[in-house]
């Protein structure tokens, strides 16, 4: 989704970080291999993640929906040393591929794989965030943020994907449209909860900053 005019994306593109080799090659085995392969985060995307986490330098970060890792390795790059990533998704068949790809990288060690539905998982975590990227099933964000809101660490960010939701948030809204029904209302949560601070950044199809207060 590119909400400026695609020259301009491109020069934006060309005047920012380069993707890393190995999240090149994880783009290209994830093309190869696995079904729906633009639910990555593309390579722009991932250099605006990493800068976010490398601003942060978060101790623990919890991603919900992994996918084939390639915005897990993107987070991972700036934790602390000594720091971690939970990163949760229910689709079993994505599990080795991440792990390949994550022991591949520096962070191997650092990045715990969950498996399962991530309304059942946040609960039993036992510990509390600095960073959370909520990229899963739309229908659930606001599921995500009340289960994850009490486990932010003061001054804590949730970074939400796909918030403009290829504009649709702007059209007239199908009622039979749950996805966009629920986008909709997610976005309005986030403006709206005294808990937050929140800006919208129309960064392909939208990211959201939220900050705990
Ligand atoms: C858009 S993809 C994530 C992309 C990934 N964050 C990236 O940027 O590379 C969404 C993922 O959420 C997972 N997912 C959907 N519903 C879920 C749920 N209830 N619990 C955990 N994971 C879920 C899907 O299996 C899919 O892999």
């Amino acid at each position: 989704m590119h909400f400026i005019p695609e020259k301009l994306d491109d020069y934006v593109v060309a005047h920012s970080e380069n993707e890393p080799e190995l999240l090149q090659q994880l783009t290209r085995e994830t093309f190869r291999k696995i079904l729906q392969p633009r639910m990555s985060s593309g390579p722009y995307q991932g250099r605006v993640l990493s800068m976010i986490s490398k601003l942060i330098n978060p101790k623990y970060i919890l991603e919900i929906g992994t996918f084939t890792g390639y915005s897990t390795l993107c987070l991972a790059e700036g934790l602390q040393q000594n720091g971690t990533v939970d990163t949760i998704d229910i689709n079993e068949e994505l599990f080795d591929f991440q792990r390949v790809f994550f022991d591949k990288s520096q962070y191997g060690t650092q990045i715990v794989q969950h498996l399962g539905n991530a309304l059942e998982v946040i609960p039993e975590l036992n510990k509390t965030f600095d960073l959370v990227f909520i990229d899963a099933d739309k229908d659930n964000y606001v599921n995500y943020f009340n289960l994850i809101i009490d486990k932010l660490n003061p001054g804590g960010i949730i970074l939400s994907d796909n918030v403009l939701w290829s504009g649709k948030v702007i059209e007239t809204l199908n009622p039979k449209d749950k996805m966009t029904t629920a986008v909709l209302e997610y976005n309005t949560l986030l403006k709206e909860d005294k808990r937050v601070e929140t800006v919208v950044l129309p960064i392909r199809d939208g990211l959201t900053i939220s900050r705990s207060i």
